[in-house]
C-alpha cells in the first residue's frame, strides 16, 4: 500500500529515513511531499494515498474529498485541530494523533521561553529569576505535567488546573491543584498554556483571566495561538503596563502588538514546540508504526475520530 508523508515543515531526515524502514519493512511503499506550498500539490499526492502522516498540515475536507483510496491519517504529533474529523468520519478514515510524543520538547521550550522573558528578552538590565516564583500550568496532560517536572527543577512553586486531572495526580507529583482557572491566573506569575484548541477553548484567553494576573504577570503559549482572544490580549496589555506574553507561534495582530509593546511580547517566527530531532524521530516512527498495525490488524489505539 501507499504511504503518504505530507509535510510543509518537513522532518528532520533522521525521522523520515525511519519511517522509510518502517514502512518498507512492511512492503509499503513511501512516497514523500515536503515543503509544498498549495493545497493543490496535496490533493494531487493524495490521489492515490492508502495512508497519510502529516504534521500541522490542514486535512481538510478538500483534502479528503481528492483522495480515492485514503484508509488512515495519522497526525504525527498531539493536536489534530488541522484535521477535519468529520470529513473523515463521513469517509470511513481513520484518524489518529501520536499522543506524548513530542511532549517534551515543547516542555523545554515553555521553559526556554520563561527564561527568556524573565530576563527582558537578553536585553541589557536587569531580569528576574524563576526560582520561588509561581508558576500556573493550564491543563496537566502530557506536556503540562512536564513543565510542572521541569519548572520544579529552577525552584518554582507549581500549581494547575485541569477539570478533566484528579487532585491526586497532581498532589502525588508536587503540584498543588487548583479548582478555577480565575484562581490559577490569580495566583501565578508565570501561565504556560497547555490546552488544546478546540471549539470550547478557541478564545478563550482573555481579559477576564489576565487581567487577574500578578504584577509582572507573563503568560507562555506554546499551544495554539486560537486559544488566545487577541482583542482582549491587546486591551489588558495596554491597561497593564507590566504584563508580558509570549508565544509559539505569532498571533495575527503580532506586528500590532510588537510596535506597542516591545521586549513584552515575544512570538517565534515558525512554530517552534516540537522542532527538535528527537520529536520528530518519535511523532514520526510512532505514526508510521500505527499506521503499519492498523493496515495489517486494524488496531485503532490512538483514534481521535470515535
Ligand atoms: C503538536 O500539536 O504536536 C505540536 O503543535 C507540533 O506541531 P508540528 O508538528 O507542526 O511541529
Amino acid at each position: 500500500m501507499k504511504i503518504l508523508v505530507a509535510t510543509d515543515k518537513p522532518f528532520a531526515k533522521v525521522a523520515v529515513d525511519g519511517i522509510r524502514s518502517i514502512v518498507e519493512g512492511a512492503d509499503h511503499t513511501l512516497a514523500l511531499l515536503e515543503k509544498y506550498t498549495t493545497p493543490e500539490e496535496l490533493y494531487a499526492a493524495v490521489v492515490d494515498a492508502d495512508a497519510m502522516i502529516v504534521r500541522s498540515d490542514k486535512v481538510t475536507k478538500e483534502v479528503i474529498a481528492a483522495s480515492q483510496n485514503l484508509k488512515i491519517v495519522v497526525r504525527a504529533g498531539a493536536g489534530y485541530d488541522n484535521l477535519d474529523l468529520t470529513a473523515c468520519t463521513e469517509r470511513g478514515i481513520v484518524a489518529m494523533n501520536t499522543p506524548g510524543q513530542n511532549s517534551n520538547a515543547v516542555a523545554e521550550l515553555a521553559l526556554g521561553m520563561m527564561v527568556y522573558m524573565a530576563r527582558n528578552t537578553f536585553q541589557p538590565g536587569t531580569g528576574s529569576e524563576l526560582k520561588g516564583k509561581k508558576l500556573g500550568v493550564h491543563a496537566y496532560g502530557n506536556i503540562g505535567r512536564l513543565v510542572a517536572g521541569i519548572a520544579k527543577g529552577f525552584g518554582m512553586e507549581v500549581y494547575a488546573y485541569d477539570p478533566f486531572v484528579s487532585a491526586d495526580v497532581m498532589t502525588k507529583e508536587g503540584v498543588q491543584c487548583v479548582n478555577f482557572a480565575e484562581e490559577l491566573y490569580a495566583n501565578c506569575h508565570y501561565v504556560s498554556l497547555n490546552i488544546p484548541a478546540n471549539a470550547q477553548t478557541k478564545g478563550s484567553i482573555g481579559a477576564a483571566l489576565l487581567s487577574k494576573m500578578p504584577k509582572g504577570g507573563c503568560v507562555i503559549n506554546t499551544a495554539r495561538k486560537e486559544v488566545m482572544n487577541e482583542d482582549e490580549l491587546a486591551q489588558v496589555l495596554e491597561e497593564r503596563q507590566d504584563l508580558k506574553y509570549s508565544t509559539d507561534v505569532a498571533p495575527d495582530n503580532f506586528a500590532l502588538l510588537k510596535e506597542k509593546f516591545g521586549a513584552r511580547v515575544f512570538a517565534t517566527p515558525k512554530k517552534m514546540g516540537a522542532e527538535t530531532a528527537e520529536a520528530n524521530i518519535n511523532a514520526g516512527l510512532a505514526a508510521a508504526n500505527q499506521i503499519v498495525k492498523f493496515l495489517a490488524t486494524g488496531d485503532k489505539t490512538f483514534q481521535v475520530n470515535k
